[in-house]
């Protein structure tokens, strides 16, 4: 029997079951038919493009465009995953019909099925405008790279009381405004996991601890494709960038020396056309 496109309820059914749920970004064609073929639940086209496939020094500077280019490669490989867009920067956050309208491309233009946003209790009413208008949303605190100023950078969230209380009131109101997953980014484990068990509605951790509902990581920082920085939080299954850089290098250096190309790499011309190509030529 062929796999079956992952829907929401199925990621509810999960929880439900406390089976964990498996996530991942891509950005392109090869990462989404890769991370489909992998057997992933959910795709996320996450804004880390900006830094990892586009080379900007945060996630603020990615455009709409931009988002949708991606999205569209990404659907063009991942047929079974839940394909998750996410909502870049000022996207959102202007007023509530804007919001709605960029969600809508995302589906409309994208093809993604659902759209991701950062925020609690402040994007709670524009989540719920999104949720309204029909289309599902993703929600994402704790530490939210958009904000990373504003947080005083990227370190860990809901560490004291307050701090982890506001935390709970985020992730209950985003319920509450109809989210059907919450990303939970680099906050302690214990705090993670009081969330998951109070709300009804998929917990996704990335540097929350192993009692979230599923977990998420940028693909570019599991396989070693991100020459800046390893958070504490990746785990590396493969180190791609210095393979990458072998096969390279070998090949500049076959070109120079005429290794490469070889003549199983050609297409050979017979004697005799050749030569009729000579005459014609008047050589
Ligand atoms: O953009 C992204 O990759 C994300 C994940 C870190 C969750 O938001």
């Amino acid at each position: 029997m062929g796999r079956k496109k992952v829907t929401i309820l199925d990621l509810k059914r999960k929880k439900e079951k406390g089976e964990p749920i498996t996530m991942l970004t891509a950005y392109d064609y090869p990462t989404g038919l890769l991370v489909d073929q992998a057997g992933i639940d959910i795709i996320l086209v996450g804004d880390s493009l900006a830094m990892v496939v586009l080379g900007h020094e945060n996630t603020v500077a990615v455009t709409m465009d931009e988002m949708l280019h991606h999205c569209k490669a990404v659907a063009r490989g991942a047929k079974h995953p839940l394909l998750v867009g996410d909502m870049p920067f000022m996207s959102y956050q202007v007023d509530v019909k804007e919001a709605i309208r960029n969600a809508g491309r995302f589906l409309k233009e994208g093809g993604m099925d659902v759209v991701k946003l950062e925020g609690g209790r402040d994007m709670a009413p524009t989540v719920k405008a999104i949720v309204d208008a029909g289309i599902p949303v993703m929600g994402h605190i704790g530490l939210t790279p958009q904000t990373v100023s504003k947080l005083g950078g990227y370190r860990v969230q809901g560490k004291d009381v307050a701090t982890a209380k506001a935390l709970i009131d985020d992730a209950l109101a985003l319920e509450e405004a109809g989210v059907f997953s919450i990303i939970l980014e680099a906050i302690p484990g214990p705090v993670a996991k009081l969330i998951t068990e109070r709300v009804s509605v998929p917990t996704i951790g990335i540097g929350a601890g192993p009692d979230c509902d599923g977990q998420v990581l940028v693909i570019h920082d599991l396989i070693g494709l991100f020459d800046r920085f390893v958070p504490k939080f990746v785990k590396q299954y493969a180190n791609v960038f210095p393979l990458i850089t072998e096969a390279l290098e070998k090949y500049r250096d076959e070109v120079i020396s005429g290794e490469f190309p070889g003549p199983e790499h050609g297409y050979p011309m017979s004697e005799e056309a050749l030569q009729a190509l000579l005459e014609e030529l008047g050589e």
